[in-house]
């Protein structure tokens, strides 16, 4: 099963890419988190540009995403939003629907930041996006800026483990759903 994650931030030092960096080292044996890294080239989302020729970021982003069987995000907040980068980076989905009923957890790196989250959680439920709010982790402490300072927050491995397994069991159910919805299960 593949798990894309995705960082609001394009900081070189990012904790929120940190955050996501130590989560993929702690995926259970049959997932794999892709960090998607490229939301920084996408062009600005302009309807008009909705259209064959597809810009190649924006096809290989979708199809990444299409691919994928859920998705994590991990921003900052940037005054009292989500970073640019990141709405943009929706923006481009929107209508394309590669986040219709795909699974989603927040990762939250910043303590006091919960403006972005909300803002997140609006935008994502309008696109129909299915949040997994019972897999979302806070980090409050150990997550100094400029590297993965897992090993100084003693519990953080274990809650980003439980927070997978959450996500990944989430997951499932919905696979489970969908099939029985088009009569996979009699
Ligand atoms: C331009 C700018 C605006 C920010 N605005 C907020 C804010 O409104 N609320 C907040 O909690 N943090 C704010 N921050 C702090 C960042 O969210 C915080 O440093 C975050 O951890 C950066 O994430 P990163 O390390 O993944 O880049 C702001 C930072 C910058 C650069």
């Amino acid at each position: 099963m593949k798990i894309i994650g995705i960082s609001g931030s394009l900081r070189t030092a990012s904790v929120n890419t940190s955050l996501l960096r130590a989560a993929a080292s702690l995926t259970p044996y049959n997932v794999k988190l892709v960090i998607y890294d490229g939301i920084g080239n996408l062009p600005h989302f302009n309807p008009e540009l909705d259209t064959e020729p597809l810009p190649l970021a924006v096809t290989d982003f979708r199809s990444q995403l299409k691919s994928s069987a859920g998705v994590i995000i991990s921003s900052p907040e940037y005054a009292h939003g989500i970073p640019g980068v990141l709405k943009n980076a929706l923006d481009w989905l929107v209508a394309s629907g590669e986040l219709y009923e795909k699974p989603i957890v927040l990762f939250n790196a910043s303590p006091r930041a919960s403006y972005a989250q909300a803002s997140l959680t609006e935008t994502l439920t309008v696109m129909t996006a299915r949040l997994i709010p019972e897999a979302s982790i806070n980090v409050t402490q150990g997550m100094g800026d400029g590297a993965p300072h897992v090993s100084s927050n003693a519990d953080l491995p274990k809650r980003i483990e439980c927070a997978l397994a959450t996500f990944v069991k989430a997951i499932g159910l919905a696979c489970a759903d969908s099939r029985a919805a088009v009569g996979e299960h009699s």
